[in-house]
């Protein structure tokens, strides 16, 4: 067997120019474009284009309309100031939106109702003094517009706006509980809120009328409730009802210690309410088992039913999302489950026309696949899917009952089509990978996938593999293995600009993406099965991937493999580091990862880790799985060139993780160098930033591997 080193050189003699098919520029410059939202009568619908340039250093953002008819798509508006839009007012292209300034210029919003076919007939409705977003609305029986917005409001219940707030003469935060901090912010005293308003109907205009009223901050037990929950809520926590007299929002659940649990309740009020006429909808014990984290409550069309996910387990955040259906009655809610027994995990849901059927997207074998589920569905229902490829970010169901789809691939950005409840596509109006010069060549061909058995699990796993650019079975190509984060979550047939397998893979690789215990859509068993075990499962079953990829794919040269993962997957590549696998790599790179799991608890979401170690911390003898799974209890075998990212406005994992990682490399004198972006939290997301850390990682793994031919790995 040649040693790595005659491999790596004699690679590089030989390596030949490569076309990459997506450069990190290109894919960080290319369009982004949002869901598409259709008007009423479904003849058009809109989304948000926006792309970047290295040149201005800028992003720039315009609307499209997409002719849902002709399939013609053609420039909207191309005023960024309109940062919101929802259909509603008296005609089919009536809209209300949200201009991202108002005239005091004091950081509130302004709301203004147009026509969406002539957006100069724009008119001023409303000016408000802070800066609202989450805009959803219906026109009520007299004509008026009742909407709801969100924002953060003091405890007084008044929204905050940071230009105009007082700053206080010191900077000190004090705490007296745990729960300090959360993904990129400090807790303070305000807390995200819903507020309801009231848009009168007359003189041919609409007018504010009153006040906005906040339906969520006073209430209060052990902690206040919050809605939208930080940091990822947003519109799809809460919703009015289609006649404008009801609203609904979820909170975290006020009569239990904010750190400790993720368990939320779905409340009800009326729109002209207060919060002390708010009623939880699944107050603990009122469905027996239904204790855990709820989603997307939502109206039916015809406002008679609310559907909504909750998950049963009380702290465990990667639990079974549960279908369940209200009456939206508040004299008897009469909530029911759905599908009960399906063992997969939903999370976006699209009512019917007529309220029959709930259509369902659930991660399902490594795509997020829709699944309609009418409503006599019973505990032992098997839903069955009508999409196939994908990740939809959103879909809506159209006047003519078909469905809406916004979704992505490996191959493209944004793929808009419609399907039929019987599953067949009906119009494929746009795929970005033909339209985007840079995402130009992509297609499903780039991708394949393959299962393995391994000693974990009963199941078989699944693993994606993508392909560079010019792609030949009698090639041979280094391997990039790439671990998933989560533990808890999955590599998805979707597209990504931070991790995006085929711009790693037109570098010269056959990007290999296992989904190993802990992955979502294999069932919650396989989900689950990461408690406790995050050194032997996971670890067990990456190295059955490799062995797999070793014996049985020829076109990959695993001689000059290299490896990388973020959050869960930096973690696996420290643990890695220590044990036999990381021998098999020539580099690492670890993205914001745990290096010494006895410093877990510097973490901002406690209920995440309890789950997942099995426990609170306690002594750290050699029974605790803080202990066992300690990436630095293997120091002695590290030996692996290793490149570090880390962030300093990452609190799930503060930056001393990587700054110990990066440390004890230096020590031990294995080719090492940190990279660390002070304005990044636990993702890249400015787009300098990101080619940065797409360069440097690059460089690194690709002199190691030998794609490249430079002289140095820095
Ligand atoms: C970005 O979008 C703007 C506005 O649509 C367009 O003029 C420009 O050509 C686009 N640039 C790239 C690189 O796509
Ligand atoms: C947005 O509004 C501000 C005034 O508040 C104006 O200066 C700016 O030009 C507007 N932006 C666009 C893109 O129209
Ligand atoms: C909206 O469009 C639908 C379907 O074309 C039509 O039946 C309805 O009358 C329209 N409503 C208005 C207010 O124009
Ligand atoms: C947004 O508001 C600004 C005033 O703050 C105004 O100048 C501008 O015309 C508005 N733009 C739109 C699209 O409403
Ligand atoms: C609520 O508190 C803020 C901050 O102290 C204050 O600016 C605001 O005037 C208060 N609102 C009311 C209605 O008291
Ligand atoms: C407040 O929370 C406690 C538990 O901390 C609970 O026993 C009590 O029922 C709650 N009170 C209300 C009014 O919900
Ligand atoms: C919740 O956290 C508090 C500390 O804020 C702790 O005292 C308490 O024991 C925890 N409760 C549970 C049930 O974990
Ligand atoms: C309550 O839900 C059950 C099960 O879906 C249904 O059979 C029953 O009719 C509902 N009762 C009311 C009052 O809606
Ligand atoms: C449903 O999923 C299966 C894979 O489980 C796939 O083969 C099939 O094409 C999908 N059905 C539709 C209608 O897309
Ligand atoms: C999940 O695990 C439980 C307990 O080990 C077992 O009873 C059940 O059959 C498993 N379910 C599936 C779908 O494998
Ligand atoms: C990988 O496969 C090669 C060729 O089949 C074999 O010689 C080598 O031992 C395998 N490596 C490992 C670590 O199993
Ligand atoms: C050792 O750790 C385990 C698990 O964390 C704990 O239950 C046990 O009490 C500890 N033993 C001692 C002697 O501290």
């Amino acid at each position: 067997m040649k040693s790595i080193s005659q491999t790596v050189a004699a690679a590089a003699l030989a390596a030949l120019p490569l076309v990459n098919a997506i450069t990190p520029e290109g894919m960080l410059a290319a369009p982004r474009r949002g869901a598409a939202v259709a008007n009423p009568s479904g003849e058009f619908a809109v989304f948000s284009n926006s792309n970047y340039s290295f040149e201005e250093h800028e992003s720039t953002t315009i609307w499209e309309r997409l002719d849902l008819m002709s399939g013609e798509i053609s420039t909207w508006s191309t005023d960024t100031n309109i940062s919101e839009f929802v259909f509603v007012g008296p005609t089919n292209t009536s809209i209300l939106y949200i201009n991202a300034t108002n005239e005091e210029g004091n950081g509130g919003v302004s709301l203004y109702t147009a026509d969406a076919a002539d957006l100069s007939t724009a008119s001023l409705v409303a000016s408000l003094p802070a800066p609202y977003s989450g805009l959803k609305a219906v026109a009520t029986e007299s004509g008026d517009i009742h909407f709801l917005v969100y924002a953060l409001a003091y405890p007084n219940g008044t929204a905050y706006n940071a230009d105009t707030a007082e700053t206080p003469a010191s900077t000190a935060r004090i705490y007296t509980d745990i729960y300090v901090r959360h993904w990129d912010y400090w807790l303070s005293a305000e807390r995200n809120a819903v507020f309801g308003g009231v848009l009168t109907s007359g003189d041919g205009g609409y007018s504010l009328s009153g006040e906005l009223t906040n339906y969520v901050t006073g209430k209060c037990n052990a902690t206040c409730a919050e809605s939208p929950v930080q940091p990822f809520g947003g519109s799809g926590d809460y919703d009015i009802s289609p006649d404008g007299s009801q609203v609904i929002f979820l909170t975290k659940n006020i009569d239990l210690p904010l750190a400790n649990f993720t368990s939320s309740q779905v409340y009800h009020v009326p729109f002209t309410g207060t919060v002390n006429d708010s009623v939880p909808i699944n107050p603990i014990g009122a469905t027996p088992g239904a204790e855990g984290a709820s989603a997307a409550p939502t109206f039916s069309k015809d406002g008679s039913k609310i559907a909504y996910f909750q998950m049963n387990g009380i702290d465990y955040e990667s639990d079974r999302n549960i279908i369940y259906v209200a009456n939206a009655d508040a004299e008897d809610f009469n909530v029911t489950k759905l599908a009960g027994d399906w063992d997969r995990s939903p999370d976006v849901l699209a009512w019917s026309n007529d309220g029959s059927v709930l259509y369902v997207a659930a991660p399902d074998l490594g795509r997020e696949r829709i699944f309609p589920i009418p409503m006599s569905a019973t505990a032992d229902f098997v839903p069955k899917n009508i999409t196939d490829e994908g990740v939809p970010a959103a879909m809506q169901v159209l006047p003519n009952g078909e469905l809406l789809v916004s979704d992505s691939k490996i191959w493209s950005s944004r793929d808009i089509y419609t399907v039929n409840s019987q599953g067949e596509m009906t119009n494929m109006y746009l795929q970005s990978n033909l339209l985007d010069e840079a995402l130009s060549g992509l297609g499903p061909e780039d991708v394949s996938e393959f299962y393995y058995s391994t000693n974990s699990s009963e199941i078989d796993q699944q693993s994606w593999i993508i392909y560079p650019e010019g792609f030949s079975e009698d090639e041979t190509y280094p391997l990039m293995f790439i671990v998933h984060g989560g533990p808890q979550g999955a590599h998805f047939n979707s597209w990504s600009t931070r991790w995006n397998f085929k711009v790693w893979a037109d570098q010269g690789y056959v990007v290999i993406a296992p989904n190993p215990t802990a992955s979502s859509g294999w069932g919650q068993n396989l989900t689950d099965a990461i408690s406790r075990h995050w050194g032997d499962y996971p670890y067990w079953d990456l190295v059955h991937a490799w062995d797999y990829v070793n014996t049985t794919l020829p076109y990959v040269d695993t001689v000059r493999g290299v490896a990388a993962g973020a959050s869960f997957g930096g973690y696996m590549m420290n643990w890695i580091q220590g044990h036999p696998l990381g021998r098999r790599f020539n580099a690492l790179m670890t993205h914001d990862g745990v290096t010494n799991s006895l410093s877990d608890y510097a973490t901002e979401e406690l209920w995440f880790i309890n789950h997942d170690q099995g426990g609170i911390f306690t002594s750290p003898n050699e029974t605790s799985t803080y202990y066992r799974w300690n990436p630095i209890l293997y120091y002695e075998n590290w030996a692996t060139p290793h490149f570090v990212v880390h962030n300093d406005l990452d609190f799930r994992l503060p930056v001393s993780e990587g700054l110990m990682l990066f440390n004890m490399l230096q020590v031990k004198g294995v080719p090492s160098k940190f990279l660390n972006f002070p304005d990044e939290n636990h993702w890249v997301l400015n787009q300098e930033n990101s080619l940065v850390w797409h360069t440097e990682i690059f460089k690194f793994h690709n002199y190691y591997s030998g794609v490249s031919n430079a002289s140095s790995p820095y």
